[in-house]
């Protein structure tokens, strides 16, 4: 792609694999361009290695933690089950909200190796009343008997895939866990910017299609009782109808 910007005269040319388009600088579809592009320099510049919550590392992108802050307030499941839990700033995220949402909430963490210093800091940190950490591989049968046994039947469970982004491991997470999500829920394959960022300096080419999105379209053309479905703006007073996001393609809804 190759882009010009010029602030000068408000302006923004685009060659790409669409064609070339000239544009107001201060269009809805410049600043999806550019977002896209910024996206992909912080990306490589591991930007979103640069935040915490409340005391916690957390590897996320912020705008994508404001959004599934806004599905989880609509949502309100009984457990949130997260795979890859690293720092542990994510776990400690959504207890955060089910804490000030006053609910009874609980957060199940896997993760293939849970480091002595960070179960240390999860275990001690005020919030932990409400997680339970599980170690072990995501997709091992051990691991799933664990997290099964933890949810009653008929419990709302919000799945949110964050370990091995890689296709097949993502594809078996989704065939793992699927059955733990009623209808209106979601499990969410997050990371699907892999197939964005693939040509840059710290991308992988084999990304393009060993992501987190090739595995979520596959499972949903398998399974009709998903639809993969970006969850609606809940407030909206822009012309904007998409998302700045390390999650494209991620959302997949029970019907
Ligand atoms: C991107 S980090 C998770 C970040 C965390 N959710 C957060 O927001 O801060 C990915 C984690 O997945 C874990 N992981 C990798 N392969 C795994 C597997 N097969 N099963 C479970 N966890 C795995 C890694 O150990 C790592 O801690």
């Amino acid at each position: 792609m190759q882009l010009t910007i010029d602030s000068d005269n408000n302006t923004l040319f685009c060659k790409d694999a669409e064609g070339e388009r000239h544009m107001p600088l201060y269009c809805d579809e410049a600043f999806k361009i550019i977002s896209n592009l910024w996206v992909k320099a912080g990306w490589n510049a591991k930007y979103l290695y640069t935040f915490s919550w409340m005391g916690r590392p957390i590897i996320q992108f912020p705008e994508d933690l404001v959004r599934v802050q806004e599905m989880i307030f609509q949502l309100k499941p009984d457990v949130i089950l997260e795979t890859g839990v690293a720092h542990g700033g994510s776990l400690i995220f959504y207890a955060s909200l089910f804490e000030a949402m006053r609910c009874k909430g609980r957060v199940i963490g896997i993760d293939i190796e849970i480091r002595p210093h960070n179960r240390a800091e999860i275990e001690a940190h005020p919030l932990f009343d409400r997680i339970t950490l599980i170690e072990g591989s995501s997709v091992d049968t051990e691991t799933l008997q664990k997290a099964h046994a933890l949810i009653a039947p008929g419990q709302k469970v919000l799945v949110i895939l964050d370990s091995n982004h890689l296709r097949d491991h993502v594809r078996a997470e989704l065939e793992a866990y699927c059955d733990l999500v009623c209808p209106g829920s979601y499990i969410v394959a997050t990371d699907g910017v892999m197939r964005e960022v693939a040509d840059i300096p710290r991308g992988t080419p084999s990304w393009i299609d060993d992501n987190p999105s090739t595995a979520a379209r596959e499972f949903a053309e398998a399974h009709p009782e998903f639809e993969l479905t970006e969850p609606p703006f809940t407030f909206n007073e822009s012309t904007l109808d998409f998302q700045i996001t390390h999650w494209p393609g991620a959302w997949l809804r029970r019907r």
